[in-house]
C-alpha cells in the first residue's frame, strides 16, 4: 500500500453530538442540514442523538418544527424528503441553558445520562461549540467541573471518546490564540480538540492536494523557476448580513485571512507530505506558515490594502453602506475588503509574490486561484497585439467548480498568430460534487477520529504570529489608510497597487468559469 493513501477509520456505535449555540444561524444552516445529509447517507452511528443547547426556550417538540422549516430552507432542491427529515428530527433533541453558568451544567450531564440511557450510548460525547467566540474559553471550564471532558479514545482505551470541535476564529490575535490553547490544555489532550476551518471540508480545496501529488506533470513545473505569481481570490457578494455584533469586532483578516486564504496558501504552497495522515499534513502547512516573510511597518502600509464598503445603487437596488448596517459603528474602521502580497521565504519559492484578496459586497461570490506561470524565454510567437500568452492554470474553488489551463494555439490560416485557449476540467464530469458540504465532511471525519483537516495549535499560532503584526498596526496607526469602495464593486482600486510588476493586475473572475475570457456573468 502507498504511504500516501489514507488509513481507513471507522464510525462509533453510538454517539451524542452536543451544539453550544443551536439555535443560532450556523447550526440551521449548515450543521443540521449537514446531519441530515451524512442521515441520508447512513453515515452517522446507528444509535445517535443530537442535543441542541442555547438560551432560547425551545423543548424538543418546539424545536424539532424550527428546524424541519429550515432544513426545507437551506437544503437544496432535491435533497429534502418529509418522511426522511421527520426521521432524522425524531433523534435531535434541545435543552435550554446558559453555557455561561456552570451550575447548568449539572443539569446538563443529567440529560446526557438521560440520552445515554434511551440510546445504550456508553457516553461518547462530541462537543460542538458554535457560539460567539466569546464563549470559547469558559465552556471547556465548565465541562470539566463536571468532568464532561473525560474521556480520550486510542485503539485500546476502553474509556468514552469526547472530542469538542471549536469554530473560528480561534482568537482575535496571537496572544489571545496562546491563551485559548492553554485553557484547552488544562482540559483536552490535542487529539480531542478539532479547531474547524471549513474551506478545508471543501472538495475543491481539498482536490488542490491531488492535483498536486496525484499527477505527476504539475510538481516539477510547481516551483519559483516556471511560477511567475500567484492570485488567490475569495469574494462575496453579499454583506454581512445580521452578523454586524459579531463582524465588526471582527473584519475581513480574522474572519477570511487568517483561517481560510492561509489555509488554500499552506495547500498551494506545502511541500508533499511523508504520508496523508493527520501529523504529517498539517506539519507542512505549519512550514507553509513558518515561511510566510515578515513584513516591516512600512511594508505592511506598502503591500496591505483594506477597504470598507459604502453605499450604492447595484443591480437595480440600493445597497447601503457598511456603516449604515445594523450593529455596526457610525465611525467604524472594520475592514470589508483586504488585498495583500506576501511572500514565502523557502527554496521553492523564493521570489514568487503570493496575492490574496477577500472582500464582502463585491460583484459576485467566487473563490479561484490563479497560478501565472512564466513567459517563454524567448518570445517567438504573439497574439493579434504582440503579446506573448504566458500559461495561466486556475482552479476554481467555488462556484461552477474546475481547473482550467490556459495556453497558447496558432490561429488557423496564414501567418503565426497565437491565441490564448483552454483545456478545462468541471466536476460535472465526475458526476458533479458529492451532495453534502465541507460541513457534512468534517462532522464525518470528527465522528471517526481523523483530525487531518482541522488546524493544529501551533498552526493556528504560527499564522497568527504573521497576522498580528497587521492587526497591532492598524490599531496603533490611526491614519492607516482604510479605502471606501461602492458596494458591487471589486474593491478599492489601490489593491491594484500591490503588484511587484506594474503591468500585472488582479485578475476578476467570471461566475462562468469556463468562458472566464470571453464573456463575464457577474
Ligand atoms: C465564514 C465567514 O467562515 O466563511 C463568513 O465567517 C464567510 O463571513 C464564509 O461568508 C464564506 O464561506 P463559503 O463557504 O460560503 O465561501
Amino acid at each position: 500500500m502507498s504511504k500516501m493513501m489514507k488509513q481507513v477509520l471507522s464510525k462509533p456505535d453510538s454517539l451524542v453530538l452536543v451544539i453550544f449555540g443551536a439555535s443560532g444561524d450556523l447550526s440551521k444552516r449548515k450543521l443540521i442540514p449537514s446531519l441530515y445529509q451524512l442521515y441520508k447517507l447512513g453515515k452517522l452511528p446507528e444509535r445517535f442523538a443530537v442535543l441542541g443547547l442555547g438560551r432560547t426556550p425551545y423543548a424538543d417538540d418546539t424545536f424539532r418544527p424550527h428546524l424541519l422549516e429550515n432544513l426545507k430552507k437551506y437544503l437544496d432542491k432535491g435533497e429534502y424528503d418529509e418522511d426522511l427529515a421527520q426521521s432524522f428530527l425524531s433523534c435531535v433533541h434541545y435543552f435550554s441553558m446558559d453555557p455561561q453558568v456552570q451550575e447548568h451544567y449539572f443539569d446538563l450531564k443529567a440529560r446526557l445520562e438521560q440520552l445515554d440511557k434511551e440510546i445504550d450510548n456508553p457516553s461518547n460525547y462530541i462537543f460542538y461549540l458554535s457560539t460567539p467566540p466569546s464563549l470559547y474559553a469558559v465552556i471547556p471550564q465548565h465541562l470539566s467541573a463536571y468532568g464532561l471532558n473525560k474521556g480520550y479514545k486510542t485503539d485500546n482505551d476502553p474509556r468514552p471518546i469526547r472530542r469538542i470541535i471549536v469554530e473560528k476564529p480561534f482568537g482575535t490575535d496571537l496572544a489571545s490564540a496562546e491563551a485559548l490553547t492553554k485553557i484547552y490544555r488544562q482540559y483536552f489532550r490535542e487529539e480531542q480538540l478539532y479547531r474547524i476551518d471549513h474551506f478545508l471540508g471543501k472538495e475543491t480545496v481539498q482536490d488542490i492536494m491531488a492535483l498536486r501529488f496525484a499527477n505527476g506533470i504539475f510538481e516539477p513545473l510547481w516551483n519559483r523557476n516556471y511560477i511567475d505569481r500567484i492570485e488567490v481570490t475569495a469574494v462575496e457578494n453579499m454583506g454581512i448580513e445580521r452578523r454586524g455584533g459579531f463582524y465588526d469586532q471582527t473584519g475581513a483578516l480574522r474572519d477570511m485571512v487568517q483561517n481560510h486564504l492561509a489555509q488554500i496558501l499552506a495547500l498551494i504552497a506545502m511541500e508533499p507530505p511523508v504520508q496523508f495522515n493527520a501529523n504529517h499534513f498539517r506539519n507542512e502547512v505549519v512550514k507553509v506558515y513558518q515561511s510566510f516573510r515578515p513584513m516591516t511597518k512600512e511594508e505592511i502600509r506598502e503591500n496591505v490594502i483594506r477597504g470598507q464598503y459604502t453605499e450604492s445603487d447595484w443591480k437595480g437596488e440600493h445597497h447601503r453602506a457598511y456603516r449604515e448596517e445594523d450593529k455596526i459603528a457610525e465611525d467604524s474602521r472594520t475592514e470589508t475588503f483586504l488585498a495583500m502580497k506576501l511572500h514565502i521565504d523557502n527554496w521553492r519559492w523564493e521570489g514568487v509574490p503570493f496575492y490574496i484578496r477577500t472582500g464582502k459586497m463585491m460583484p459576485t461570490k467566487v473563490t479561484e486561484i490563479i497560478v501565472h506561470f512564466k513567459p517563454t524565454p524567448h518570445k517567438m510567437f504573439a497574439d493579434v497585439n504582440g503579446n506573448s500568452i504566458p500559461n495561466q492554470l486556475v482552479i476554481r474553488i467555488q462556484p461552477d467548480e474546475g481547473i482550467v489551463l490556459k495556453f497558447a494555439a496558432k490561429v488557423p490560416g496564414s501567418g503565426f498568430e497565437v491565441k490564448k485557449v483552454s483545456m478545462n476540467f468541471t466536476y460535472d464530469q465526475l458526476g458533479g460534487l458529492a451532495s453534502g458540504d465541507a460541513y457534512s465532511r468534517l462532522l464525518e471525519d470528527s465522528m471517526i477520529g481523523d483530525s487531518t483537516l482541522f488546524t493544529r495549535s501551533d498552526a493556528v499560532e504560527t499564522s497568527w504570529r504573521f497576522f498580528d503584526p497587521i492587526l497591532k498596526q492598524w490599531e496603533e496607526e490611526q491614519d492607516f489608510p482604510l479605502y471606501g469602495y461602492p458596494a458591487g464593486t471589486w474593491g478599492p482600486k489601490q489593491s491594484e497597487e500591490i503588484f511587484t510588476d506594474e503591468s500585472h493586475s488582479w485578475t476578476n473572475p467570471c461566475k462562468n468559469l469556463t468562458n472566464s475570457d470571453i464573456y463575464c456573468e457577474l
